[in-house]
């Protein structure tokens, strides 16, 4: 394992907790969580530890330390000792002293002491850092750390007086990927985009959702792809315009559209991606017109994207485009100003045109740009997004028949490069010519 990104990383934090006046983070891992009586959950870390240490058991806990004049800035890590006896049954431990070596720490302990020890590191410390409010467990157990240290107020030590969410911090490193990051993430992407073509091959009338959703799975998993990113959306006909259909288990109908939205996660980060195709492999006349008004949507959209627009570019130039169309298809009616500035645009496309990706699908970073600035956040290069325009059509009587329980979404995964975007999701097709090529041909890469 190459250790030196999060090394990196904890030291770029343990600078910005310095420039804000210094003191203790504490940065826990999630916990195992029980899913029935005594199974669980497939064990995922915390994305934050996860991106500080790369450790991948439960139990365990980082504390950095900025450091006096007289000493420097420290990472410890607390973990699950060594336990033969358990290994056998559960798998390997590293235990603190492997720990500290194969992830470089300047410290490790076991996650016994981790209460006691806490209580002696935070004593004079200017600062606590901790996600406050994330976890009642957790902030009692720093709440009792804080108290055993205020115990000892007459014999000289002081609490700190400061408690700082090193979420705030944490989110801003998150938002801008360092190398590390963007060849994972593009590692997800181009495992997700060969699950697509898969999917568009495999596709007919009369499978069943989960069949084309388990062709992902598989997919995702011989690649060495750990989960889902999120559980997959396979959604035939009318299910498209359902935004979180997740059941997955109808019939696949001849003349339907179908919609799947389903990204990968490796190594901790995620891809994100939809492509919608006809089950039958040849778009209709309607299907057609609404598939190539989301896809100029998303051509508009990508248009934006550069250093120096604001994150909310993208989806004004989708709205524009998708609310002509709306206008054109007499699916609404009125001037494009006035659809727009109504909001009826939003019968059919009710949701917004990207989000931050990175370990979390819906990616840390505020879309703000800060307190004192209510405006949108400016890319910058390194910061990911999505770009996922949609128009889905529910029956109604002022509705054309013709465009009835029609859903579409086209996402993408868009990296601010200096100069505009890289499509990391571009191997997998999504223009009308391209998609009917290759559904016509079941042998095709
Ligand atoms: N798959 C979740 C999303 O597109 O936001
Ligand atoms: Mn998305
Ligand atoms: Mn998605």
């Amino acid at each position: 394992m190459n250790i030196t990104p999060f090394r990196q990383r904890r030291l770029s934090l343990l600078a910005r907790m310095g420039e804000a006046g210094g003191g203790l983070a504490v940065i826990p891992t999630a916990p195992e969580r029980v899913r029935n009586r005594d199974t669980t959950y497939p064990y995922r870390a915390d994305s934050y530890f996860h991106y500080l240490t790369g450790f991948p058991e439960p139990e365990a806990v980082l504390v950095l330390i900025t450091g006096r004049s007289n000493d420097g800035p420290q990472s410890i890590l607390f973990c699950r000792d060594k336990d033969i006896d358990k290994e056998i049954w559960d798998g390997f431990r590293h235990g603190p002293d492997a720990a500290r070596e194969t992830f470089g720490c300047d410290a490790a302990f076991s996650i016994k002491e981790f209460d006691s020890k806490l209580a002696e590191l935070l004593a004079d410390q200017p600062a606590l850092w901790f996600s406050i409010g994330h976890d009642v467990g957790w902030d009692a157990r720093i709440a009792a750390a804080l108290n055993a240290v205020r115990a000892q107020a007459r014999a000289g030590k002081s609490a700190p007086a400061v408690i700082h969410d090193v979420r705030a911090v944490l989110d801003e490193m998150r938002l801008v990927k360092d190398a590390h990051e963007i060849a994972l993430m593009q590692k997800a992407a181009t495992i997700a985009c060969t699950a697509h073509r898969r999917a568009m091959r495999f596709a007919a009338p009369g499978r069943f959702e989960y069949e084309v959703e388990a062709e992902f799975l598989h997919e995702f998993r011989r690649q060495g792809s750990q989960y889902p990113a999120y559980p997959p959306i396979v959604a035939g006909g009318a299910n498209a315009c359902i935004l979180h259909y997740v059941e997955n288990n109808r019939p696949l109908q001849s003349g339907d559209l179908l919609l799947i939205d389903a990204g990968c996660e490796i190594d901790g980060y995620a891809s994100d991606i939809t492509r919608t195709f006809p089950v039958a492999g040849r778009f209709s006349g309607p299907q057609a017109d609404i598939y190539e008004l989301v896809l100029d949507a998303q051509a508009a959209a990508i248009a934006t994207i550069r250093p120096g627009v604001t994150f909310l570019d993208p989806h004004t130039a989708a709205v524009r485009v998708l609310a002509q169309g709306m206008l054109d298809l007499k699916l609404l009616e009125g001037s494009l100003d006035g659809v727009i500035e109504s909001g009826a645009f939003k019968r059919f496309y009710m949701h917004r045109t990207g989000h931050w990706l990175g370990m979390d699908v819906h990616d840390a970073g505020t879309y703000r740009s800060g307190p004192d600035d209510h405006g949108w956040r400016v890319l910058a290069p390194g910061m990911m997004l999505t770009v996922e325009p949609g128009c889905y059509i529910r029956p109604a009587d002022d509705v054309p028949v013709a465009f009835h329980n029609i859903g579409v979404r086209i996402e993408d995964d868009a990296l601010v490069t200096q100069s505009g975007c890289e499509i990391i999701t571009a191997a997998a097709p999504k223009t009308i010519a391209d998609i009917e090529a290759l559904m016509a041909d079941d042998h095709s890469g």
